[in-house]
């Protein structure tokens, strides 16, 4: 039985984060083996650090939603290739995954993720009834990379990338136990910070996965703004 944190960098943009995320999973001493899916837009030097600190690394193809309508209404034209993140069900080398964006920091041990049930996520802060696909567990599965597949050329996305592919394909998530409901501390997505800072303060300690959402990311420099509230 072997399970692993799964993540996905199609360019040398991207990699740069996933470098992080794996550093930061070393650095709270997680028991699962590290994976990250790349494309052969990666550069060599970008692959060989990621070979470095990552498991495993394989490569995959690009798959894009070509729906830039949809992607506009996310302002995101870049994200059209997120429904290469598909791949991620077809590693059947482990029995149990959890998916985490490139764009993620792990900030406190969160290897329970692993007990959570086929398919699991937390709340979109945009849209509460929806789940953010940023962090997910699910459990790898030919059969359910082939529907995925299957449905994406079917329904398309709703937001033109994995999120609203995901969301139509998992619609009664909102409905299911409990246990599918991850807590926002393993998906604190950083602009959630200034709507409501008085929880932040309150619960901020606890928080284990750290999602910077957004075009401008924190590996862009200065001009990218996720900061803590000021108290
Ligand atoms: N991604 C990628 N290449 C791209 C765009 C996205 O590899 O050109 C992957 C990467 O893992 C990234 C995820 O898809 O974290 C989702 O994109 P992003 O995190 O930028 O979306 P956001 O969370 O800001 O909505
Ligand atoms: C979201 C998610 C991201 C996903 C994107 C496109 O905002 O954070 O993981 O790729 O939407 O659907
Ligand atoms: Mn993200």
């Amino acid at each position: 039985m072997t399970e692993a944190w799964v993540t996905l960098a199609t360019n040398d943009d991207y990699a740069r984060g996933a470098l992080v995320l794996a550093h930061s999973l070393r650095r709270v001493n997680t028991t699962r083996k590290l994976h990250v899916m790349i494309t052969n837009q990666v550069s060599v030097r970008l692959r060989q650090e990621l070979e470095a600190v990552f498991d495993a690394v394989s490569v995959v193809d690009v798959m894009d939603s070509n729906d830039p309508e949809n992607l506009a209404l996310i302002s995101r034209p870049d994200l059209g290739c997120t429904f290469t993140k598909l791949n991620c069900w077809r590693l059947t080398q482990y029995t149990k995954c959890v998916f985490l964006d490139a764009d993620t920091l792990v900030v406190q041990n969160a290897d329970e993720l692993f007990d959570r049930p086929d398919f699991s996520a937390a709340a979109d802060i945009g849209w509460p009834d929806t789940f953010n696909s940023g962090v997910f567990v699910y459990a790898p599965s030919l059969e359910t990379y082939h529907r995925l597949v299957e449905f994406a050329v079917e329904h398309g996305s709703f937001d033109g990338g994995d999120q609203g592919l995901l969301n139509e394909f998992y619609p009664d998530w909102r409905d299911l136990p409990s246990a599918h409901r991850l807590p926002f501390i393993y998906n604190m997505t950083a602009g959630a910070f200034y709507t409501y800072p008085a929880a932040y303060k309150r619960y901020g300690k606890d928080t284990k996965i750290v999602h910077f959402i957004g075009a401008q990311k924190p590996w862009h420099g200065s001009s990218a703004v996720h900061q803590v509230p000021l108290s």
